[in-house]
């Protein structure tokens, strides 16, 4: 394969270079896969009105998330089990978030461990966390994490339970037996089952609470001073409570398309959720996102940042940190460029009037000036 110039090309070199149990498991969406496509396509339906004559020569694209200047409004999501991919696996990825100046959110079932991701440089790892039925180990966790370093909570709300990924079950995955998850290591937890349909899938009934409500983001805010995101709000209800919990920010999330299929996708949710929000607490969105474009968009749409997810296993299965860190340069390079083509030199200069949608389009075709 020639140069790689876009973040998609990584998933056909991680297919050729993984297990099919592995690359199953990072790339495969719930039962028909319709959210999956839908968070690509729905980023096509969205159209740029771009403003010219604008002087572009210096862009800033630096943002601010929960308090903590970074580059660029792109950010790592959690993903499990980063070590299938590479032998380095979150470390990598720490490091490569760290030298691009960004965010890296560490799965709860990250095969690295809180501290080796912490020593990664002058980055501010945020933590993603399940909460356990057992709440001393959602507490131990917490306080190793913030002890080791890290800036904030994303909590995870979509996963009651494990979506039906068919491939997951038909491959019988399990987490392979030379790598742990590292944050329970010296735990008493079990380990997954590989004669169940899918490990993975039981290993989370036992653990998850399903039992979770808006009382548990209270409880976990009364045992940690670190700002807690809700991850995994697609309505204007929600988002209402995620106020009103205390959250400090929302993560539109369908949690790439893996939870409950046929939920819209989190581009079509975003401005839903940005509106009842009200400026209240910052909203945040990932899914499909996979250029710069996507990037500029969610930004016109109200969000403060994204974050991905499947394309940064796939360059880590490609090229490990190097790979990861060509990703987070095209898509910084890609978001530039979308900024100066529509005459945006800020991250403030974003506004809802530079897209419009399929349905305005119809709708409206020409703005009353
Ligand atoms: C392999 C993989 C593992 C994931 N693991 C987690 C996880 O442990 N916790 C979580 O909240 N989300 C998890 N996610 C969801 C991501 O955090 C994120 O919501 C999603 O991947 C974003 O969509 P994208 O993959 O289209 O960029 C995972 C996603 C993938 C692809």
């Amino acid at each position: 394969m020639g140069e790689i110039t876009n973040v998609m090309e990584y998933q056909a070199i991680a297919n050729q270079n993984l297990p099919k149990m592995i690359y199953d498991y990072y790339s495969s969406g719930a039962e028909d896969d319709w959210t999956l496509k839908e968070n690509r396509e729905a980023f096509s339906a969205i159209l740029f009105r771009p403003r010219i004559l604008i002087d572009v020569s210096k862009i800033d694209m630096s943002a601010t998330v929960l308090g903590f200047k970074i580059s660029m409004p792109i950010m790592i999501a959690p993903s499990a089990m980063q070590k299938m991919a590479h032998p380095d696996g979150e470390y990598a990825t720490a490091r490569a978030a760290s030298a691009a100046g960004t965010i890296m959110t560490l799965s709860s079932w990250a095969t690295s461990s809180v501290e080796e991701v912490a020593s990664t440089g002058p980055g501010n790892p945020f933590l993603h966390l399940y909460l356990c039925k057992d709440r001393n180990v959602v507490e131990h966790l917490v306080k190793k994490t913030k002890r080791a370093g890290f800036k904030a909570i994303a909590l995870t709300v979509d996963a009651p339970r494990l979506g039906r990924r068919e491939t997951d079950i038909k491959n019988r995955f399990v987490l392979p037996p030379y790598l742990t998850l590292k944050k329970f290591e010296g735990l008493d937890l079990p380990e997954m089952d590989k004669s169940n349909d899918s490990g993975l899938a039981s290993y989370v009934a036992g653990q998850i609470d399903r039992a979770l409500t808006w009382k548990d983001v209270k409880w976990l805010q009364s045992i940690t001073s670190l700002p807690i995101l809700v991850k995994g709000v697609i309505t204007a209800e929600d988002a209402k409570l995620a106020v009103h919990s205390g959250a400090a920010g929302i993560i539109v999330s369908n949690h790439g398309a893996r939870q409950l299929d046929y939920v819209p996708a989190t581009i079509s949710a975003l401005e839903e959720v940005v509106t009842a929000a009200a400026g209240r607490i910052p909203v945040y969105l990932d899914g499909g996102v996979r250029r710069g474009t996507d990037v500029f968009k969610a930004l016109a749409l109200g969000a403060a940042g994204v974050f991905i997810g499947k394309p940064v296993v796939f360059a880590l299965a490609a090229e490990g940190k190097a790979g990861v860190r060509n990703l987070l340069r095209m898509m910084r390079e890609e978001f530039e460029l979308t900024m100066a083509f529509s005459g945006c030199t800020s991250l403030a200069d974003i506004t809802r009037a530079h897209i419009y949608t399929d349905a305005e389009r119809l709708a409206r075709p020409f703005p009353r000036l």
